[in-house]
């Protein structure tokens, strides 16, 4: 909670039952040095008086979008500037369904739109209007943009119903809004991150590849970004747009994926390979395209460099993070990649039909991660791949920084090695 100490949080309270639980989230957001602002809806002032607010966060409630006086004072444009965050708590269906519309008829959701900083909204309503497809659809657009949402809890409702969308509990909530001041931790620090899959020629036409979609990398790209380093991500063939603020370099196959990360790894400090690098290849590429000609055609293939050993085997210094998609046994397996590739940590990931709670982490909007290190292990539990990028950033930094001695004084030693090996059973 140390990271809220002398943030700016614009609170935005809207019409739900939950707006009386506000009050105890602004005072514990100012006894972890905060200093708040409360932006109240129409909605939001039916269930509490701004005169609450205004004595709790001791500074004037702010109502009306065209309301000459207060626009004169701190305007909707102010106060998107003056904020560090936004957090809206309790958000109603009907803010978050304004929110997804872009929307900006009122001060909040003119705020939210004028602002630039995280926004982070803690869902409180009826279960039936949580679990709407509509309600679930705008959820999944905000957090596509990016938005953080916390909760709701499960349990006993106002309106009697028993079930999810109460608002979360004070202590998660502001913990979860403190993880977005996560930034600044990788200040002066370069990180290269590999994304999406690889495409190995089969003839002029056609290629062996697999089903990532280049969403948990370029997560974990922006992330690292939020947190202040210099980054560059290795993208395979995707179709996600360049995020912003960082050096985007393309690829296609796994051996233009470990030429682009060898020519760029000097001065690196974090190497997070998330890419689902082919591990073979084709043995011989056909200039054209192959005939439909024989009943069976049996196509030879040789392995792929194998870029995380080879990276961590030449740059023994270097925090190299990996990543294990699996099948089944994924705790065995990941150990096993973490220790034969000597790599600081690695992400541990079901794919395909075993990951039916994550929804598939390829393609998929949610993942769930269990980290491994040599010395400790972490679990994430199922969330937005942006969320879970930041988790997982939190938890490099702390590894990197807790690292021992020896490596921090070889970050930058080059081992000479051999010509690339090939190295199956990635
Ligand atoms: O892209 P999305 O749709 O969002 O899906 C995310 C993801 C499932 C692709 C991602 O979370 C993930 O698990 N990425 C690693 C996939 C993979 O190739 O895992 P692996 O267990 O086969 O490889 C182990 C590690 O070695 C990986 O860090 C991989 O990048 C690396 N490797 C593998 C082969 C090779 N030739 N070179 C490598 O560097």
């Amino acid at each position: 909670m140390d990271r809220l100490a002398n943030k700016r949080i614009l609170l935005g309270i809207t019409g739900s039952i939950a707006a009386y639980k506000a009050g105890e989230v602004v005072r514990r957001l100012r006894d972890a040095g905060a200093e708040v602002r409360v932006v109240m809806t129409r909605g939001g002032t039916e269930f509490v008086t701004p005169m609450t607010f205004q004595a709790l966060s001791g500074q004037p409630v702010h109502l009306h979008l065209l309301d000459a006086d207060a626009e004169a004072g701190m305007g909707h444009i102010e106060l998107a500037h003056w904020a560090d965050a936004i957090l809206v708590a309790p958000a109603s269906a009907d803010f978050i369904a304004r929110l997804v519309l872009g929307r900006a008829d009122d001060l909040l959701s003119a705020v939210c739109l004028a602002s630039r900083v995280p926004l982070v909204l803690a869902p409180a309503m009826n279960s039936g209007m949580w679990h709407n497809p509509a309600t679930q659809a705008n959820i999944r657009t905000l957090q596509s943009r990016g938005v953080l949402i916390l909760g709701p809890d499960e349990g006993k409702q106002a309106c009697g119903e028993v079930g999810a969308g109460r608002l979360l509990a004070t202590e998660p909530l502001l913990a979860g809004l403190s993880e977005v001041f996560g930034r600044g931790l990788l200040t002066g620090k370069t990180v290269l991150v590999t994304a999406g899959p690889t495409r190995e020629a089969i003839d002029p036409v056609r290629y062996l590849s697999n089903h990532s979609s280049g969403k948990m990398g370029f997560s974990i790209a922006e992330a690292a970004v939020e947190a202040g380093a210099r980054v560059i991500l290795v993208a395979g063939p995707v179709t996600l747009p360049t995020p912003d603020h960082l050096q985007r370099l393309d690829v296609v196959s796994a051996g233009e994926m470990f030429d682009t990360v060898m020519a760029h790894i000097q001065g690196v400090d974090i190497f997070i390979a998330t890419a689902a690098v082919a591990d073979y290849r084709p043995l011989r590429v056909t200039e054209n395209k192959i005939k439909k000609k024989a009943e069976r055609m049996v196509i030879e293939l040789e392995p792929t460099p194998d870029i995380l050993s080879e990276i961590k085997a030449r740059y023994p210094g270097l925090f190299c993070v990996g990543f294990a998609a699996e099948t089944s046994d994924l705790e065995t397996y990941a150990r096993d990649k973490l220790q034969r590739k000597g790599i600081d940590m690695i992400a541990a990931n079901w794919v395909g039909p075993a990951a039916i709670e994550t929804e598939g982490a390829f393609g998929s909007d949610t993942n769930a991660l269990r980290l491994f290190w040599p010395d400790g292990e972490a679990e994430l539990t199922v969330a937005a791949k942006p969320k879970l990028a930041r988790q997982l950033i939190g938890h490099i930094v702390q590894c990197y920084q807790n690292r021992p001695p020896r490596s921090k004084h070889t970050d930058t030693k080059v081992v000479s090695l051999p010509d690339v090996k090939r190295t199956p059973g990635s």
